[in-house]
Formats: C-alpha cells, sequence, structure tokens
C-alpha cells in the first residue's frame, strides 16, 4: 500500500475535525483506493494553546511544513485570504497539491491561484469549499461534464440556513440562533461572513467557475444577508405561501454575460429546497441533458467538511501515487462579465410600514403601476397599533431599478413610516 506524506496547516473547528476523523476514513480510502494518508507535520498559529490531542507535535511555523520533505500533499485550513494565500502560493511553487476548504481564498484571489496552479502544473483540490458534505464541485466536474447549464441555485450557507430554521420553527431570536450555530462548528471564525451572505457569495462565485469556467470579480457580486429579516416577514410570507431561505442565484444572460447573487428569497413553501433545514444546504441546476438535479445535505460542521477534505485527500494522494498530474482547471478564462445588478428582473415582496389612513394603500398601488409594476397580491393585517400599518406587496416581474425608483418615490409619501423591505421572490419549479 502506498503511503502519501500530508501537511496540515491550521488545526481549529475543521482542521481538528479532520484529523479526528482521518484514522476511521484511511482505512476505507486504502480498501477502497489502494493509498493511505499519513500526517508527517502540522502547524498551528499558537503551539501552547490547549487543544485536542494531535497526532504530531505542531510547529508554528508554516514554512517548515511545506518544506518538509515527507509531506507530499498540502492542506490549508487557516482560514481568510493573507497567510492562507502565501501559504497556497508558496505550496503551488514547490509543485505539492494543495487541499483547501478556504472559499474566501479561492473566490477573492483565485485569479492569482489557479493560473499559478496551472503555470506549475500543480492542482488545487476545494471539494470541501462549497457545501461542507455535498459532492457538488465533484458533480459538475465529473458527472455533469457533458451538460450545458442553463442556471444553479442553491442554499450554501449552513449558519445563516440554521438561524432562518430556528427563527422560522423555534421562534428563536436572532442573536440566540446565531450563538448556536458557532457552538456546534457551523459558523466562520467572522460570522459576519456567514449572517451577511459574503460567505454564500465566495461559494456562488466557485459554482460559477465550476460551471461557467469564470470567476466573477468578487466586489462586483450584489449580496444581501440576513440581518434585514424580522420574524413578521417569515409570517407573511408563510401567508402568502412562501419560505424565506438566503439563495445563491447563478444564471447566464444571453451569449456573454452572467448574473450571479446572493439575497434573502421567498421560496415556494411546495418546492424541495423548502424543506431543507437546519445547517442543511441544497444546491439545484438544470443541465441540458440531465434535466433538473438536485444535491442536498449537511453544508456546514467539521464533520461534513472532513467528508469533502478526505474526498479530496483520497483523490490528491491517488493521484500523487499514480504520478497523475491531477484535475487542473482547463476552462478557468472564459471571457465573459456579470449583468449590472439594476438590470437584474425578477420578482420581490416589499414591506411598507405606513400610516393607518384611508388613500394610502391606493397611492402605494398607484406608484408601483407608473413604474408599470403588476401587483399580484397585497396583505394588510389587522390588529396592528400604533396608527401605523404594515403593507405587504407580492409583485409580478420588475425590472430591478424600477422598483427601486417606486420605492424611493414611497419612502417620500408623507405617510410612510420606515424603509421598505425588499426581498427578492424565486417561484422555483
Ligand atoms: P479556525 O477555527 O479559526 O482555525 C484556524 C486554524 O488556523 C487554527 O488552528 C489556527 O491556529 C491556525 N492558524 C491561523 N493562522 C495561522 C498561521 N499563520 N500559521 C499556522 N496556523 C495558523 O478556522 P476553521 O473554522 O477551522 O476554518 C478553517 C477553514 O475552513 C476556513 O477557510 C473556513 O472558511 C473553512 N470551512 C469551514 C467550515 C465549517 O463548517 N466551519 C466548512 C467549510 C470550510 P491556533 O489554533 O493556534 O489559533
Ligand atoms: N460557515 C459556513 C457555513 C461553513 O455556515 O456554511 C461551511 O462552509
Amino acid at each position: 500500500m502506498n503511503k502519501i506524506g500530508i501537511g496540515v496547516i491550521g488545526c481549529g473547528t475543521v482542521g481538528s475535525g479532520l484529523i479526528r476523523n482521518l484514522p476511521k476514513a484511511n482505512a476505507l480510502i486504502g480498501e477502497r483506493l489502494g493509498v493511505q494518508l499519513e500526517i508527517k507535520s502540522i502547524a498551528v498559529r499558537n503551539s501552547a494553546k490547549n487543544r485536542d490531542p494531535l497526532p504530531i507535535t505542531p510547529v508554528e511555523d508554516w514554512k517548515k511544513v511545506i518544506s518538509d520533505p515527507a509531506v507530499q500533499i498540502v492542506v490549508e485550513l487557516v482560514g481568510g485570504t493573507q497567510d492562507a494565500f502565501l501559504i497556497a502560493e508558496a505550496t503551488l511553487k514547490a509543485k505539492k497539491p494543495l487541499v483547501t476548504a478556504n472559499k474566501a481564498l479561492l473566490a477573492e484571489r483565485g485569479q492569482e491561484l489557479f493560473p499559478l496552479a496551472q503555470k506549475s502544473a500543480t492542482p488545487i483540490y476545494f471539494e470541501a469549499s462549497v457545501a461542507g458534505g455535498i459532492p457538488v464541485l465533484k458533480g459538475l466536474r465529473e458527472g455533469l461534464v457533458a451538460n450545458q447549464l442553463l442556471g444553479l441555485h442553491g442554499i450554501i450557507n449552513g449558519t445563516s440556513n440554521y438561524i432562518l430554521s430556528r427563527m422560522a420553527e423555534a421562534g428563536s431570536d436572532f442573536a440566540t440562533a446565531l450563538q448556536q450555530a458557532k457552538d456546534l462548528g457551523y459558523a466562520e471564525a467572522d460570522d459576519k461572513l456567514d449572517v451577511d451572505g459574503i460567505d454564500a457569495a465566495h461559494k456562488a462565485a466557485i459554482l460559477c467557475l465550476l460551471a461557467y469556467g469564470f470567476l466573477p470579480k468578487f466586489s462586483e457580486i450584489p449580496v444581501e444577508g440576513i440581518r434585514k429579516i424580522e420574524s413578521q416577514d417569515v409570517g407573511f410570507a408563510r401567508q402568502l405561501g412562501y419560505v424565506i431561505k438566503l439563495l445563491a442565484m447563478i444564471r447566464p444572460v444571453g451569449s456573454d454575460q452572467i448574473e450571479v447573487r446572493v439575497a434573502p428569497t421567498l421560496l415556494p413553501a411546495r418546492h424541495p429546497m423548502a424543506s431543507v433545514h437546519g445547517a442543511f444546504n441544497a444546491v439545484g441546476l438544470i443541465g441540458n441533458l440531465s434535466g433538473p438535479v438536485q444535491f442536498t445535505g449537511r453544508g456546514a460542521g467539521p464533520d461534513a467538511t472532513s467528508s469533502a477534505l478526505l474526498a479530496d485527500l483520497a483523490e490528491a494522494a491517488k493521484n500523487v501515487s499514480d504520478r497523475s498530474p491531477g484535475p487542473l482547471l482547463q476552462n478557468a478564462a472564459r471571457k465573459a462579465r456579470l449583468i449590472s445588478p439594476s438590470d437584474s428582473v425578477g420578482r420581490f415582496y416589499v414591506r411598507i410600514e405606513v400610516e393607518d389612513r384611508p388613500g394610502v394603500l391606493a397611492q402605494v398601488a398607484g406608484i408601483f403601476g407608473a413604474e408599470k409594476i403588476g401587483i399580484s397580491s397585497v396583505l394588510q393585517p389587522e390588529g396592528h397599533g400604533a396608527g401605523s400599518v404594515p403593507l405587504i406587496f407580492l409583485l409580478e416581474s420588475a425590472l430591478l431599478s424600477s422598483l427601486h425608483r417606486a420605492v424611493a418615490s414611497i419612502a417620500k409619501l408623507p405617510n410612510t413610516r420606515a424603509p421598505a423591505t425588499i426581498l427578492r421572490v424565486e417561484d422555483l419549479t
């Protein structure tokens, strides 16, 4: 049995999960692929920190891991885009395959790293960067390679989905649900990445790369997180037959444009993704040959992430053992551009707090009409107090720029009490 040496840089939530799960997985990998993984070197930031025992004594200088001749594959589990970039760059320059779970690194600095991987003919394995334990990147890279993809959509941040599920099902408040997600190892070291939609946008950029050979400029992706969701929106959405999920959408528009966005979105309550709860993720896509495909599974947490890391390590080890170059992204340089967010067309949910007076609803509806935006449903709940009332509109398809003009005009009405809450609506079938 060929033994392949690995070096692990970073032993926090994910790294310690990998080390815990490796021995059992190694037995299966040996049986199935005829290779074994052997941890030869580990680096952490602070080796004096109290932590679960590691199989070998860690060092604090990650360069020692990469330069160790016994290390044939390097696993980066440090997070962020600074030290992680230096680690990735040094690993590729040393011509050692890199395994990483770091979506921020790939989405924000992939334009530098993927060409370096090509130049040094050294692969980057990154299944663990998207959707935890769901092998969606392998699915795109292998199982669906012959398909033209008509679009992808996904719930790809476990922490946000956990928070929204707890708010909808257990009536939890936002802060309590977030703390639970942190305790369970779902959240990023900086949890703003989760709740502000940035982590989902990192993953959406990677999915776009796999599906369309185009890594968008990260700063140009429109991103909204879940902070603005109030429990009343969850309730109104339910009355209208919808649930609210943080959804990533990736779809080609015409021949050279792609729409990539992340936003809290109303999905029909009958759609399979509406019942993806807790830290589970789901990615749906439509292939021209396969038709609709949906992947579902645990999207976050040390065990689910270990599953993807160990799959990448197994593939990398087999390739090293067979002296095969491994998967180099061949199509990472497609010329495309993101559509301008204002050109985005879609349906919207709009909640507006207005003074409870006769004629206000008609005024607001008139403004939508003047922007040629159709209204498909309106809710004006009874039992409100303090002289104000929420008006909830479910709108027909509209250009985002027209919606913004309408909402700006509504904000100027003397009877409008608070800024509108605007959420996307996707009638996925
Ligand atoms: P974490 O708990 O913050 O752990 C980071 C680890 O990196 C720690 O062990 C830290 O050392 C070490 N480290 C930091 N800077 C270092 C340096 N310069 N040299 C050596 N070691 C250094 O992070 P995590 O939650 O495990 O996340 C790791 C990666 O996995 C991130 O990219 C994250 O986005 C990704 N990820 C997370 C999940 C999940 O479910 N949580 C899922 C998929 C992907 P000390 O222990 O000494 O502080
Ligand atoms: N913080 C991420 C999430 C981890 O909650 O989805 C998985 O990538």
